[in-house]
């Protein structure tokens, strides 16, 4: 016989709605998501605990890459189904061990009301323990993207910062981010939607052009 898998209905905010918002106690204070934010983009991630060892390699490669969040606009903001208590005493602990400060706010989501909200228990892996949720929002508190990963798997700090550049890139100029992208490469010019969009794609002078629908050019 079959193992019996939970299956338990989330609700995952998904690319396009409105981020959920919330009130949650944070190592920084109580905050509201959609007050603290102001005009910035977020970075919401959930850590599956504190005082284990992925997730403190994680909140030093966040710290590490603060100042670039912040060159973005990007405000980041972890989650964990710890007490305030326990953040304190881990966020201390990293401080103690490596000189460490963790410069963001870490929400304690003792009744999982904000996991909840962003389907960030995935009960097949844990029913006590957030997954490695990241979710990018955007100024008008709209889900821009996000990304799940396991609790054994750390995340790319790289890549974080790359899909935030890209979306950033989207937005200022109308065009797309190809496979790979990253600042300084060409972007794709959108494919036509009418007949004139088509004609002026045929002969137009780009960058690069495979055909019609796939033009690239720099910025
Ligand atoms: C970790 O951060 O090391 C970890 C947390 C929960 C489960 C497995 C690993």
């Amino acid at each position: 016989m079959s193992e019996e898998i939970p299956q338990t209905p989330s609700s995952i905010p998904k690319i396009g709605e409105k981020a959920p918002d919330f009130t949650a106690v944070t190592t920084h204070g109580e905050l509201t998501l959609s007050e603290w934010q102001g005009d910035s983009w977020v970075v919401l991630f959930s850590h599956p605990a504190d005082f284990t060892p992925v997730c403190t390699t994680e909140f030093l490669a966040f710290t590490e890459r603060f100042d670039e969040f912040q060159k973005r606009n990007v405000k980041l903001i972890g989650l964990s189904i710890d007490s305030i208590h326990s953040h304190m005493a881990w966020m201390n602990n990293i401080r103690e061990k490596t000189g460490v400060t963790i410069p963001f706010p870490v929400i304690a989501d003792l009744d999982m009301n904000v996991a909840k909200k962003y389907g960030m228990l995935h009960e097949a892996e844990s029913t006590t323990a957030t997954v490695r949720a990241v979710f990018i929002i955007d100024p008008d508190r709209v889900v821009r993207a996000l990304v799940y990963y396991p609790l054994n798997a750390g995340r790319n700090m790289d890549e974080i910062l790359r899909l935030i550049d890209a979306l950033q890139t989207v937005d200022k100029y109308g065009v797309a981010c190809p496979a790979n992208w990253k600042p300084g490469d060409m972007v794709i010019v959108p494919p036509p939607k009418t007949v004139n969009e088509l004609e002026e794609r045929l002969s137009g002078n780009y960058d690069e052009k495979i055909d019609f629908y796939l033009i690239k050019k720099k910025l």
